[in-house]
Protein backbone atom coordinates (compact mmCIF):
# COMPACT_ATOMS: atom_id res chain seq x y z
CA UNK A 1 0.00 0.00 0.00
CA UNK A 2 1.61 3.22 -1.16
CA UNK A 3 2.22 5.89 2.18
CA UNK A 4 0.87 9.23 0.67
CA UNK A 5 2.72 11.73 1.74
CA UNK A 6 0.01 14.44 0.00
CA UNK A 7 -3.43 14.39 -0.56
CA UNK A 8 -4.83 17.00 -3.25
CA UNK A 9 -9.12 17.03 -2.97
CA UNK A 10 -10.13 19.12 -5.82
CA UNK A 11 -13.93 19.80 -5.64
CA UNK A 12 -15.93 18.25 -8.36
CA UNK A 13 -19.46 19.66 -6.61
CA UNK A 14 -21.98 19.87 -9.60
CA UNK A 15 -24.98 22.12 -9.26
CA UNK A 16 -27.80 23.38 -11.61
CA UNK A 17 -26.43 26.29 -13.41
CA UNK A 18 -29.06 28.08 -12.12
CA UNK A 19 -27.86 27.47 -8.71
CA UNK A 20 -26.68 31.46 -7.53
CA UNK A 21 -23.50 29.69 -5.78
CA UNK A 22 -21.96 28.12 -8.61
CA UNK A 23 -20.11 24.98 -8.39
CA UNK A 24 -16.54 23.73 -9.04
CA UNK A 25 -18.00 21.10 -11.56
CA UNK A 26 -19.14 23.50 -13.84
CA UNK A 27 -16.01 25.76 -14.04
CA UNK A 28 -14.17 22.71 -15.18
CA UNK A 29 -12.82 20.94 -12.06
CA UNK A 30 -12.75 17.72 -13.54
CA UNK A 31 -10.34 18.02 -15.85
CA UNK A 32 -8.05 20.00 -13.36
CA UNK A 33 -8.59 17.26 -11.15
CA UNK A 34 -7.50 15.29 -14.18
CA UNK A 35 -4.18 16.80 -14.69
CA UNK A 36 -3.49 16.93 -10.93
CA UNK A 37 -3.27 12.87 -11.92
CA UNK A 38 -1.57 13.22 -14.92
CA UNK A 39 0.95 15.89 -13.35
CA UNK A 40 2.03 13.31 -10.60
CA UNK A 41 2.46 10.87 -13.03
CA UNK A 42 4.95 13.15 -15.32
CA UNK A 43 6.73 14.16 -12.03
CA UNK A 44 6.89 9.84 -10.59
CA UNK A 45 4.86 11.02 -7.65
CA UNK A 46 2.22 8.30 -8.14
CA UNK A 47 2.80 6.91 -5.27
CA UNK A 48 3.56 9.58 -3.31
CA UNK A 49 1.03 12.01 -3.95
CA UNK A 50 -2.72 11.09 -4.77
CA UNK A 51 -5.40 13.51 -5.80
CA UNK A 52 -8.63 12.73 -4.94
CA UNK A 53 -12.28 14.14 -6.09
CA UNK A 54 -14.18 15.95 -2.72
CA UNK A 55 -17.28 17.25 -2.43
CA UNK A 56 -18.52 20.57 -1.90
CA UNK A 57 -15.53 22.51 0.05
CA UNK A 58 -17.67 25.16 1.30
CA UNK A 59 -15.55 27.96 -1.01
CA UNK A 60 -17.89 28.14 -4.24
CA UNK A 61 -17.50 31.57 -4.88
CA UNK A 62 -13.72 30.99 -5.48
CA UNK A 63 -13.67 27.69 -6.86
CA UNK A 64 -12.57 25.86 -8.61
CA UNK A 65 -11.78 24.86 -4.94
CA UNK A 66 -8.48 22.36 -4.21
CA UNK A 67 -6.75 21.44 -0.67
CA UNK A 68 -3.38 20.23 -0.29
CA UNK A 69 -3.39 18.10 3.09
CA UNK A 70 -1.65 17.50 5.62
CA UNK A 71 -0.44 21.47 5.73
CA UNK A 72 -3.66 22.43 4.51
CA UNK A 73 -2.79 25.06 1.94
CA UNK A 74 -5.87 25.79 -0.08
CA UNK A 75 -5.88 27.39 -3.47
CA UNK A 76 -8.69 28.31 -6.24
CA UNK A 77 -6.98 27.04 -9.41
CA UNK A 78 -7.92 28.48 -12.79
CA UNK A 79 -6.55 26.84 -15.39
CA UNK A 80 -4.24 23.46 -16.39
CA UNK A 81 -1.04 25.77 -15.89
CA UNK A 82 -2.27 26.63 -12.28
CA UNK A 83 -2.08 22.92 -11.86
CA UNK A 84 1.71 22.24 -13.29
CA UNK A 85 2.80 25.37 -11.23
CA UNK A 86 1.20 23.69 -8.04
CA UNK A 87 2.67 20.06 -8.54
CA UNK A 88 6.54 22.04 -9.43
CA UNK A 89 6.39 24.31 -7.06
CA UNK A 90 4.29 23.49 -4.04
CA UNK A 91 4.61 19.68 -4.20
CA UNK A 92 8.44 19.62 -5.41
CA UNK A 93 10.00 22.40 -3.67
CA UNK A 94 7.98 22.83 -0.67
CA UNK A 95 7.02 26.94 -2.13
CA UNK A 96 3.36 28.43 -1.53
CA UNK A 97 2.12 29.45 -5.09
CA UNK A 98 1.11 32.48 -3.10
CA UNK A 99 -0.65 34.38 -6.25
CA UNK A 100 -3.36 31.58 -6.57
CA UNK A 101 -4.13 31.40 -2.24
CA UNK A 102 -7.52 31.77 -1.14
CA UNK A 103 -7.69 34.92 0.42
CA UNK A 104 -9.62 33.46 2.99
CA UNK A 105 -6.91 31.37 4.28
CA UNK A 106 -3.88 32.61 6.02
CA UNK A 107 -0.06 32.06 4.19
CA UNK A 108 1.48 29.27 5.72
CA UNK A 109 5.31 29.36 6.31
CA UNK A 110 7.36 27.42 4.24
CA UNK A 111 6.40 23.84 3.27
CA UNK A 112 9.07 21.20 3.54
CA UNK A 113 9.94 19.85 -0.21
CA UNK A 114 8.43 16.34 -0.84
CA UNK A 115 11.35 15.18 -2.84
CA UNK A 116 14.91 17.05 -1.85
S1 LIG B 1 -18.89 23.60 -5.21
FE1 LIG B 1 -16.73 23.50 -5.00
S2 LIG B 1 -16.36 24.39 -3.06
FE2 LIG B 1 -18.52 24.28 -3.22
Amino acid sequence: MPAFKRHIFVCTNQRSPEDPRGSCSNRGSESLHARFKQEAKRLNLKNIVRANKAGCLDHCELGPSVVIYPEGVWYSVKSEGDVTEIMERHILKGEVVTRLLMPDHPVPVKLPPLIS
